[in-house]
This record gives structure tokens, C-alpha cells and sequence, in this order.
């Protein structure tokens, strides 16, 4: 069965920060001549992109060990069994057990893939935020209605063919003839340093990587000026968009840029 099957049916399952949803009619024209090649996605975050390109064949990377834990417990076939309950004293109880399956040691269990996907839907705006002593720390969410999903049958039939891969992108193997989507963490201009974050030092290091690859290469970012410059200089072919995010702090009400760049297409 070819996984185009479900293209209209799955939606992410996580909410997660800078989900590109809204560029799949850029990307999807880019991708579908290459669409029998390997997808690789360096940064995959929630699969908002994979997800809508249900590619036959993928490489799905992430840094984040709680979000790749749980992308493997869907590919095995995972059914929540643990209660889901929209609701503060029962969200603050669950993210105490959390904690404490991670302070022994049973991060990559099924509970723990379980307790991380009721916090991701039931904490605020889909954070995934530690602390100091690297305890999850998100509040909890005050949604009116949450969808909870318990049954992960069809996720497993499209997860199945793909690889799941948890380390710093430029620790993975590609194949030269792979097609690499990368979406990494905006470009925050006048943070030099942002600690766990995605600094200046991250964004060239990924581009200079992505420029080795032989094969077809789409990256997207916010264009900073020096993201733009940045991309040029590195051979990428580099076009701006408007983004659907407002500025709001400024109260103009100007449509944000973003960054498609392209190399070896
Ligand atoms: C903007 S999100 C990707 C969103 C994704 N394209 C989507 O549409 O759902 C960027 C991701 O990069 C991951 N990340 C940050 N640093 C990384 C690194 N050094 N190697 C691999 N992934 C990293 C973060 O955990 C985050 O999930």
C-alpha cells in the first residue's frame, strides 16, 4: 500500500514550535520530481512537513530525545493506555511522574513516550521546556478542548517505512543521491548566545554541512539579513516569502519573511 493513501488523514500528532505546515505548497512542487528519492530531514521537529509529503522512504532526525522516543513507540504501534485528562492537578501530577521516570533512567519507556505526548497536548502552547536540574517545567495549558489521540494504527503503517534518528544532524550518514529538507530554529539576530538553544555558530555550521551534500538541498529559515547572506554565500539559490506569523511586538502589522534556499534542484 503506498503511503499517499493517508495523505489527507494524518496531522501531526505533537504541537511543536515552528511547525511549517503552511510552506508545504512551496515545498511540494520542489519535492515531487525527487519524490522517490530518500527525504531526509535533519531537524524533523513535530513531522509537520514529512507528514504532508509522505515520502515512500525517509531519514527523520531530531536532537530532542523525548520527541524521537515518541515517534518510535508510534512505529511500533503504540495505544495510550494511561488516563488523559484536560486538567491542571491531574497535568501537574503527570508531569511529576515525567520527571521521575527520567531520574530513573526509563526516558525511552512506553509510559514516558506516553506521559510526554499528554504533555505536549496538555501543557502551555506545546513547549517542551527544562529546568536548571533538567526537570520538564511547563505549565500547564488551559485549553477548552483537547483531541486526544490513543490509537497510533495508522501512524505505525507510515512510521514503518520510515528511520527514526536521534543525534546532531551532522552526525548522520546520508546518501548522496538523498533530498534534505532543513527547517532549522529561526535565526534570532542580536542573540549571539542562547544556551541549549540554536545559536549563530549552529546556523553556519548547518549550512556549511547541507553545502556538502551532492544532492538536492531546501532549507528554510527566517530572513535575517544574515541568514539571506549567509545562504548566498554558500551557493543556495535563495528566495523570500511571506510568512503567516505577524510582527506583533512592534504593532505594524507587516507580514515576516521567510527564507526558501535551494541548492543542487
Ligand atoms: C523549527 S523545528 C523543525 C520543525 C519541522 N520542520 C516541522 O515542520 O514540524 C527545529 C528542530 O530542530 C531541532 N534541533 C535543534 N538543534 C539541533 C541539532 N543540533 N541537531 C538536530 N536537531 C536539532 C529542535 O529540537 C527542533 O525540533
Amino acid at each position: 500500500m503506498k503511503n499517499t493513501t493517508y495523505a489527507q488523514d494524518l496531522k501531526p500528532p505533537l504541537k511543536w514550535a515552528g511547525g511549517k505546515r503552511w510552506l508545504v505548497p512551496h515545498l511540494r512542487p520542489i519535492w515531487e520530481p525527487y519524490s522517490h528519492r530518500r527525504l531526509v530531514e535533519p531537524l524533523c521537529g513535530g513531522l509537520a512537513v514529512t507528514l504532508a509529503l509522505m515520502p515512500e522512504k525517509a531519514l527523520l532526525n531530531d536532537i530532542n530525545t523525548h520527541l524521537i522516543n515518541f515517534f518510535r513507540w508510534v512505529q511500533k504501534g503504540l495505544y495510550i493506555d494511561i488516563p488523559l485528562e484536560n486538567n491542571e492537578e491531574f497535568y501537574y501530577s503527570h508531569r511529576e511522574h515525567f520527571n521521575t521516570l527520567i531520574e530513573e533512567g526509563e526516558k525511552y519507556s512506553k509510559e514516558a513516550a506516553e506521559l510526554f505526548y499528554y504533555l505536549n497536548r496538555t501543557g502551555y502552547n506545546g513547549l517542551c521546556r527544562f529546568n536548571q536540574k533538567d526537570k520538564f517545567n511547563v505549565p500547564f495549558g488551559r485549553y477548552k478542548k483537547i483531541n486526544y489521540i490513543r490509537d497510533y494504527e495508522q501512524y505505525r503503517e507510515v512510521f514503518k517505512r520510515w528511520e527514526f534518528s536521534c543525534s546532531d544532524f551532522e552526525e548522520l550518514t546520508l546518501n548522496n543521491d538523498d533530498f534534505i529538507y532543513a527547517d532549522p530554529p529561526y535565526d534570532v539576530e542580536f542573540t549571539t548566545y542562547s544556551k541549549g538553544g540554536f545559536d549563530w555558530n549552529n546556523q553556519v555550521r548547518l549550512v556549511k554541512w547541507l553545502s556538502k551534500h551532492p544532492g538536492p538541498v531546501v532549507l528554510s529559515n527566517q530572513a535575517t539579513e544574515r541568514i539571506v547572506k549567509l545562504y548566498q554565500d554558500y551557493g543556495f539559490k535563495v528566495d523570500c516569502l511571506d510568512a503567516p506569523r505577524m510582527i506583533s511586538c512592534t504593532g505594524d502589522r507587516t507580514p515576516a519573511k521567510e527564507v526558501l534556499a535551494k541548492k543542487g534542484l
